[in-house]
């Protein structure tokens, strides 16, 4: 083999590593729905729109200088999936809070303080723009999982009512599956039992349209779906649903991966509820995005009452302010959130349609790639799909070598990839087995703006290479 992992985790080369041909496209799978489902009430998805296979240079190589992690002859970050790189500007935001304006927010009446209000605001109103909503739409929290959660507590627990269902997806990330399953739990104890239903996924990874169909009833309060797949890298709009979802359905969508990757448009998918994560679109952990429908306001109770909260007492009972400041309390993340500001003005600098297209670029180029390996397998998403789509995001399994041990091989050949299960929950997976078609282990290669063709031709020369060894 051509990399060996010696006991103590170091790898040997036995030989060069090959620059294959990319062969083209195997053809796409039959159908791309799990066999059995009718489209009966469900009008069909839009055709492909054919796309143009020469914009190889999509992002300008410019772009890359703004990332000083990878500026040097390091390894190649094949992991934005997990958290993307750190452009200058987010870097200066965070250095400069701390080591120039270090104050509160929203309490003093000093300048320092009171530019940080303003600054905070101004973050708000950007990230509105940004997702097409309006400000007080806009809750700052610490992250996706944290946003999720904050649907579970603030309007959940409240909204639901005994024989109430939640759709969602068992193959998802387990940020949109426990919060559904923690809530049933406090629910119980009071006496309200509430349904998870889950629907299936395509075998192009999508979440099933005429599965979901088929299950919206009566008692659903809650559809749930990730916008763009953590594993699959498959992208879900639910537009084909669209007019037929009641209204006293809310809508979710996990816009981890999406954000900063291809539009957010929270007007457009429907949504009643969203949820960005910061660290995912070029700004720091501990920051997300929770965008709530207007209409909904009424429905939401206080999630963090305290200190700077929105709010206050009367006759020894709470008052909830209005959004957003209801959702949010104690001091803000306001290091994440300045950073918040600069990730969206470095976004718009390079555009995100450029993102989007250099994605699909980089995504159409490793597949074609991986497609040539043998023993290689795809996962649902995007490598099954008729249309040259792609949004970064593509997972596989090597027939011959586990995907913890090929990450392991690869990192010592400079590749950083994520294996494993990749945070789709193993026990719901076990409850609802034929409705989840993820493997427990697999590597997921994931890119962004940043990432450059010539790397992934380095990474296929490799991966060639060792699955020609291992076979
Ligand atoms: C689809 C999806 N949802 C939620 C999360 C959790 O995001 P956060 O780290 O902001 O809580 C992730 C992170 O991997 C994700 O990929």
């Amino acid at each position: 083999m051509v990399a060996s992992v010696r006991a103590e985790g170091s790898v040997t080369l036995r030989s060069p590593i090959p620059r294959p041909a990319h062969a083209h496209p195997a053809s796409a799978p039959a159908s791309a729905h799990t066999p059995g489902h009718t489209t009966a009430r469900i009008p069909s998805p839009p055709a492909c729109e054919p796309v143009s296979r020469d914009d190889a240079a999509a992002a300008p190589e410019t772009v890359r200088d703004l990332f000083p992690a990878i500026s040097g002859d390091g390894p190649v970050y094949l992991d934005s999936a997990a958290t993307t790189q750190k452009p200058l500007p987010v870097i200066e935001a965070i250095e400069g809070y701390h080591r120039r304006h270090t104050a509160n927010s929203g309490r003093g009446t000093y300048p320092w303080a009171t530019t940080l209000t303003r600054a905070i605001e101004q973050v708000r109103a950007d990230t509105a723009r940004f997702l097409r909503a309006e400000p007080e739409e806009v809750v700052f929290t610490a992250g996706a999982t944290a946003g999720l959660n904050a649907v579970a507590l603030a309007w959940g627990l409240t909204t639901f009512a005994d024989g109430d269902e939640i759709l969602y997806s068992p193959g998802d990330h387990a940020s949109n599956v426990y919060p559904w399953l923690q809530l049933r739990a406090t629910l119980a104890h009071f006496g309200r039992r509430v349904r998870l239903v889950p629907y299936r996924t395509t075998a192009l990874g999508e979440a099933d349209i005429d599965d979901i169909a088929t299950k919206l009833g009566p008692r659903t309060r809650l559809l749930t779906v990730s916008h763009l797949h953590h594993v699959y890298g498959a992208r879900n709009t639910l537009e084909e649903l669209r007019g037929h979802i009641d209204a006293r359905v809310a809508v979710c969508f996990d816009c981890s991966q999406s954000g900063g990757h291809i539009p957010v448009d929270v007007r457009e998918l429907g949504a009643d509820f969203a949820v960005l994560s910061a660290h995912k679109m070029f700004a720091a952990p501990g920051t997300g995005v929770l965008f709530c429908h207007r209409r909904l306001h009424d429905q939401l109770g206080p999630f963090l009452p305290g200190g700077n909260s929105g709010v206050s007492v009367r006759d020894s009972a709470l008052l909830p302010a209005r959004m957003p400041h209801r959702l949010e309390g104690g001091t803000h993340n306001i290091p994440g959130i300045l950073a918040l500001g600069a990730a969206l003005r470095v976004l718009d600098s390079i555009g995100i349609d450029t993102v989007e297209r250099h994605n699909r670029m980089l995504t159409r180029r490793l597949v074609d790639g991986l497609r040539a390996l043998p023993g290689l397998r795809l996962l649902p998403g995007p490598g099954h799909a008729p249309c040259d789509t792609g949004y970064g995001i593509v997972s596989f399994t090597l027939d011959g070598i586990s995907a913890t041990d090929l990450g392991f091989v690869l990192s010592e050949l400079g590749f950083l990839v994520r294996t494993g299960a990749h945070c789709v929950p193993s026990e719901a997976a076990g409850e609802h087995a034929e409705v989840v078609a993820a493997e427990a282990d697999s590597v997921r290669v994931s890119t962004h703006v940043y990432t450059t063709a010539e790397e992934i031709d380095r990474f296929l020369d490799c991966l060639t290479t060792i699955a020609t060894e291992v076979r």
